[in-house]
């Protein structure tokens, strides 16, 4: 009898270790909304939505670049964020990743320090075009924000020193 519930708790402990430890690593609900808002119309592209070469030491391989409004009011005349100033809050840029012609990633950062998975002040995510998650905003860009802290970047971005 003794073995049986020393055995249960066993069980039961694992579990409850497995659940916390992907609540910590994994938000479904906050990585539906960012798809839904990293997929919704009305971006401005980035230089005539060119794809461009990813530059050292991106990961990522060639991009286009595009801004949500919030994100789009913050550039400059020749479309880039000015040095020293940061994008407001709600801010939404995605990074359309393509392999040959086709889109094979998108890669998001949205600006919202307020957010329990914010990393820096930013969502970080990284989605399958059909919207299955590849990167969890509870990762809290876990592996993101060190490479884009790196100099030079602005307000954590790095393609307008870049390209
Ligand atoms: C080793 C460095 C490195 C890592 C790690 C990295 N990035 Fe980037 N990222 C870059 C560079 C460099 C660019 C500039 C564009 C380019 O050349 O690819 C960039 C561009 C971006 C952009 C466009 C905005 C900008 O910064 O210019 C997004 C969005 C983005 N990355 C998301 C992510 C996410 C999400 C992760 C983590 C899952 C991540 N990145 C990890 C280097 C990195």
């Amino acid at each position: 009898m003794k073995k049986y519930i020393l055995l249960s708790g066993i069980v039961a402990l694992s579990v409850i270790s497995i659940q916390s430890c992907k609540k910590d690593k994994t938000d479904p609900d906050a990585d539906n909304k960012l798809y839904s808002e990293a997929t919704a119309s009305g971006f401005t592209k980035y230089q005539n939505d060119t794809l461009l070469s990813a530059a050292s030491p991106s990961p990522h391989g060639s991009f286009k670049l595009r801004f949500n409004s919030t994100a789009a009011a913050a550039l400059d005349s020749t479309g880039e964020l000015p040095s020293g100033n940061t994008f407001p809050y709600g801010s939404v840029i995605v990074k359309d990743v393509y392999n040959g012609t086709d889109l094979k990633l998108y890669a998001v950062m949205k600006k919202d320090p307020s957010s329990s998975n914010s990393g820096n002040g930013w969502l970080w995510a990284e989605f399958n075009p059909d919207g299955s998650v590849v990167f969890s905003t509870g990762k809290k860009g876990d592996g993101c924000v060190s490479c884009h802290s790196g100099s030079p970047n602005r307000d954590l971005t790095r393609t307008f020193d870049l390209h």
